[in-house]
């Protein structure tokens, strides 16, 4: 599974040439999960732009509200139907701490995985706590949201150490692959169906480091920001995951 997040980042024009370098390079494969989360305005523009036969491309929000009426400023399940989005991030460090989001907020939103919405819940440590030996510490608490869940396939898990967020500084691959371990064994002892997340790594994922992540085990793919505003970068990422390269 490999998703594009744009964050607040693209227009038109971006999109426009996005689509020619993502097209001259991507080799389509039909197995994977492939999503693009640009901004909500975008979404339709890029999939108009990006339409043909051969890609399969799921499209995504990076937020969802968990219900709708007098929210100013909220996007409802419905209207993330509407534009035809398969999936929701949910959590992301960005949304906890610019946005003030919390543990509260996000398990409200994790019904929405029984609504037939695909979700990707983004947990990660600060760059203190991970200096603290407080990372494992850290992402169970917000795993906490997860206990007594049922979780299906629809529901996968990202790994963003927020240290490594746009910084160019990553934890190892053995680092990225123990800590993936921990995750599965800490949600699948506390959610309600025992099941086994799949979870993505993302922070500073480039064209230059992935394969180093996809190599290990317990890595069930990847959560992309900057490397991913380049088309042309982005679909060389997708294409060492298919082992296409
Ligand atoms: P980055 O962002 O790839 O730019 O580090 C990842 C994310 O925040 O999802």
């Amino acid at each position: 599974m490999i998703i594009a997040n744009w964050k607040c980042n693209g227009s038109k024009k971006m999109i426009h040439e996005w689509v020619k370098e993502f097209k001259g390079t991507y080799i389509s494969s039909d197995e994977l999960y492939l999503g693009i989360a640009p901004a909500y305005i975008h979404v339709e523009y890029l999939a108009d732009s990006l339409t043909s036969n051969d890609l399969d491309i799921k499209y995504g929000v990076q937020n969802v509200d968990l219900s709708s009426g007098a929210r100013t400023g909220a996007i409802s399940l419905d209207m993330v139907h509407d534009m035809a989005c398969s999936f929701s991030l949910i959590g992301h460090s960005e949304m906890r701490n610019i946005y003030g989001e919390t543990n509260e907020n996000i398990s409200g939103k994790l019904d929405l995985i029984d609504k037939g919405l695909d979700v990707i819940l983004c947990i990660g440590e600060s760059a203190e706590e991970n200096h603290n030996s407080k990372t494992k510490e850290v992402l169970k608490n917000q795993l906490q949201v997860l206990k007594g869940r049922n979780l299906a396939e629809n529901f996968t898990i990202a790994y963003e150490p927020v240290w490594a967020i746009g910084t160019g500084q990553t934890p190892t691959s053995e680092q990225i692959n123990e800590i993936h371990n921990f995750i599965k064994d800490v949600v699948q002892s506390s959610s309600g169906s025992n099941a086994v997340p799949k979870v993505l790594y993302g922070g500073s994922v480039d064209e230059n480091n992935a394969q180093s992540f996809f190599n290990e085990d317990f890595v069930d793919g990847a959560l992309i920001g900057g490397a991913s505003l380049n088309g042309n970068s982005f679909a060389k990422i997708v294409n060492l995951y298919n082992g296409v390269d």
